[in-house]
C-alpha cells in the first residue's frame, strides 16, 4: 500500500514538473553573437563570461559566431527575431554597418544591446529608443597604453639605439575602422609628442581580426628589413600593439630570431600578464571584458523584464547621445600584473 502510494506521488510530481518546464515562458531568452570565435580576448575573455553570467541570471542565452562576416550576423539576426528573443546583444562585424542591425531589432520591436564594437555613422543610436552600448572609451586605452611607453622611454635611454633622440616605432592597429584600432593608434602615439619625443612610423600592420598569426609574419619580415636611409642608421627601437594577441605574434617573432625589442599591448589575457612577470612584454593595458560581458547581460535583462535599463545595477548609461556604458581601462606593468591574474 506504501509502495504504490509512493509509486503514485513519484508519477504525480514528475508531472508537475514537466508540466511547469512546459509552461515557464518567463525565461527571458537573449540571442548573442561573437564577430569571431577566432579573436583571443572576445572569444576567450568576453564569451566565457557571457555564458557564465547568464546561467547565474537565469537567462536562456543562444550564442552564434558570426565568422568575422556581416552579411552572416544579418542572417543570425533574422533567425533570432523569427524565434521571438526577448532581447538582442549584438558584436557588429562592421562597426559601419550598425544601421542595418538596428533597423531589424525597430522592425520587431526587439531591444538591442550593441557590445565591444562601436556604431560609427553619426546619430544612428537615436533612430531607434531601444538601443544601447556596452563597450568602453576607445582613446583611453591608447592614452594610457602611450603613458606607459613614454614613462619607459624616459627611463631607458639606451632603448634610443641609434641615439637620434627620436622614436622608432613599428604598429600593430587590428582592424581598420574599428573605434578601439582607430584611437589606440592616434592616442598612444600622440602621448609621445605630447611629452615633446619626436617619433617616426617606420610601419603599420592592419589586420581585421587582429590575428596573432598575421602579427607573426609581419613581425618576421620587419626584422628582417632594412630600414636604414642612405647615411642615418635606423632599427625597430618599439612595438606598439593594440592587442595582446597580435603582441603574442611579434613577441614569438622576437624570441626566434633572439631580437627582444620594447613591446607593449591591450587587453590584459592571462598569457600577457605571464608574458609581463617573465620579461618578455613591457606592458599591457587591462580591456574589463568580464565586466562588458555583465554590463551586455544586466542591460539586456533590464530591458527585457520592462525595467529601467540600469535597474538593480551601478553601470551608467552616458546621455551624449553615445547610450554608452563605458567599462575603464586600467594599465598594468610589471609592478601590479600580479593582482590581475
Ligand atoms: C578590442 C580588443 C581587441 C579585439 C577587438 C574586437 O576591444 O582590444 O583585442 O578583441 O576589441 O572588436
Ligand atoms: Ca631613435
Amino acid at each position: 500500500m506504501k509502495k504504490l502510494f509512493l509509486l503514485i506521488a513519484v508519477f504525480f510530481l514528475g508531472f508537475v514538473l514537466i508540466a511547469c518546464e512546459e509552461t515557464d515562458d518567463d525565461t527571458i531568452t537573449i540571442g548573442a553573437n561573437i564577430y569571431t570565435y577566432g579573436d583571443n580576448f572576445m572569444n576567450g575573455v568576453v564569451r566565457p563570461e557571457l555564458e557564465r553570467y547568464a546561467e547565474e541570471l537565469g537567462i536562456e542565452l543562444d550564442i552564434v559566431d558570426s565568422e568575422n562576416d556581416q552579411g552572416k550576423l544579418n542572417d543570425q539576426v533574422d533567425t533570432f527575431i523569427a524565434r521571438g528573443v526577448d532581447a538582442l546583444a549584438i558584436n557588429l562585424v562592421d562597426p559601419a554597418a550598425a544601421r542595418t542591425i538596428i533597423e531589424k531589432a525597430q522592425t520587431a520591436d526587439i531591444p538591442l544591446v550593441l557590445f565591444n564594437k562601436e556604431a560609427t555613422e553619426e546619430g544612428v543610436m537615436d533612430i531607434y529608443d531601444a538601443v544601447w552600448y556596452v563597450g568602453t572609451d576607445s582613446a583611453e586605452a591608447g592614452v594610457i597604453q602611450g603613458q606607459m611607453m613614454v614613462s619607459d622611454w624616459e627611463a631607458n635611454p639606451d632603448w634610443d639605439l641609434n641615439g637620434d633622440g627620436k622614436v622608432q616605432y613599428v604598429l600593430l592597429k587590428g582592424e581598420p575602422g574599428h573605434p578601439d584600432a582607430e584611437a589606440r593608434t592616434l592616442e598612444s602615439v600622440k602621448a609621445f609628442t605630447d611629452a615633446g619625443i619626436e617619433v617616426e612610423e617606420l610601419a603599420l600592420q592592419a589586420s581585421t581580426t587582429w590575428n596573432t598569426g598575421d602579427a607573426k609574419n609581419t613581425m618576421d619580415s620587419w626584422l628582417t628589413a632594412d630600414w636604414d636611409d642612405d647615411d642615418v642608421e635606423k632599427d625597430i627601437e618599439l612595438v606598439i600593439s593594440n592587442n595582446d594577441g597580435m603582441a603574442f605574434g611579434a613577441v614569438t617573432s622576437m624570441k626566434e630570431a633572439d631580437t627582444m625589442l620594447p613591446i607593449y599591448g591591450v587587453d590584459a589575457l592571462a598569457q600577457a600578464l605571464d608574458m609581463i612577470g617573465a620579461g618578455e612584454l613591457n606592458g599591457t593595458v587591462l580591456n574589463d571584458g568580464v565586466n562588458q560581458a555583465r554590463a551586455t547581460l544586466d542591460l539586456a535583462l533590464n530591458v527585457a523584464q520592462g525595467n529601467d535599463i540600469t535597474e538593480g545595477t551601478d553601470w551608467v548609461v552616458r546621455d551624449d547621445g553615445t547610450k554608452a556604458v563605458r567599462v575603464a581601462y586600467v594599465a598594468v606593468t610589471e609592478e601590479n600584473y600580479e593582482d590581475f591574474q
